[in-house]
């Protein structure tokens, strides 16, 4: 170091412009310019410290913006329903898998659920056990697994399209009423509230017969009346 800070050769250099200016401290021998950052850094800075205040404001505190779980939820959301809009087109040709596979999918089940606290919960419970608040209605559980006219899904589905065989027990026939789009999916809904079988669900329904026979196979018992 020839150039010493107290040197007045040295503060004379001062007004002359650019030439950086040294500091007039010393440590461990070590010195340092006084220089002017660059302009294209200072302006990163100050756009990073601007952009995190609006960030903060707006992510953290006002809440706007997708976390990432929302995003995944979200996701997982249109995934859903795609598929429901899958199921829905193929409706015409309905089986135990398909329905159990409707039952699992989320966007349709949803659907179903508005339905049913439509249309069904007066009679059947909100959490489908045929009471409120210890009340008991008219309907019979949805959710245990007694079932009255089989338990497959297609008996169920059956039940609520064509009505109980026996009219006076005040479960109408709902196709009439509702659409047999509408019809499968509060089926779907009830049915979520089930355990699905082994081997039915996505993919078995393209099996077609070969999960029906199954289906039969893990309840003989169920045949309809
Ligand atoms: C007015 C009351 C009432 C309404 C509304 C009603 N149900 Fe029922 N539901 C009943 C009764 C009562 C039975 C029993 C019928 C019988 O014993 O034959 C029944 C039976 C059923 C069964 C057969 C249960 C089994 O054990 O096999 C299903 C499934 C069902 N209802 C679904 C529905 C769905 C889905 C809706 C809405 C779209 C609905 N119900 C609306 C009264 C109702």
């Amino acid at each position: 170091m020839d150039q010493q800070p107290n040197d007045p050769k040295n503060q004379d250099q001062k007004p002359s412009g650019d030439e950086p200016i040294l500091m007039p401290h010393e440590y461990d021998g070590i010195q340092e310019f006084d220089q002017k950052l660059p302009n294209w850094w200072l302006w990163t800075f100050y756009i990073t410290v601007i952009f995190f205040a609006v960030f903060w404001v707006l992510y953290y505190q006002v809440g706007s913006g997708a976390t990432d779980d929302e995003k995944m939820e979200n996701e997982l959301d249109r995934i859903a329903r795609i598929e429901a809009e899958r199921l829905e087109r193929e409706l015409g040709v309905l089986s135990d898998a398909k329905l159990w596979e409707a039952s699992r999918n989320t966007a349709f089940v949803e659907e179903g659920r508005k339905q049913f606290m439509e249309t069904c919960a007066v009679c059947h419970g909100r959490d489908l056990s045929a009471t409120n608040d210890g009340i008991k209605l008219s309907g019979v559980p949805l959710n245990d697994s007694e079932w009255l006219y089989g338990s497959d899904p297609m008996n169920v589905l059956n039940i609520v399209t064509n009505g109980s065989p026996d009219k006076t027990k005040g479960m109408q026939a709902w196709e009439p009423v509702l659409g047999k789009t509408r019809v499968t999916k509060v089926v779907a809904f009830v049915l979520s509230h089930h355990e699905m079988p082994e081997g039915m669900g996505e993919g078995a329904a393209a099996e077609g017969e070969a999960s029906d026979a199954a289906a039969e196979e893990a309840a003989p018992a169920a045949d309809p009346a």
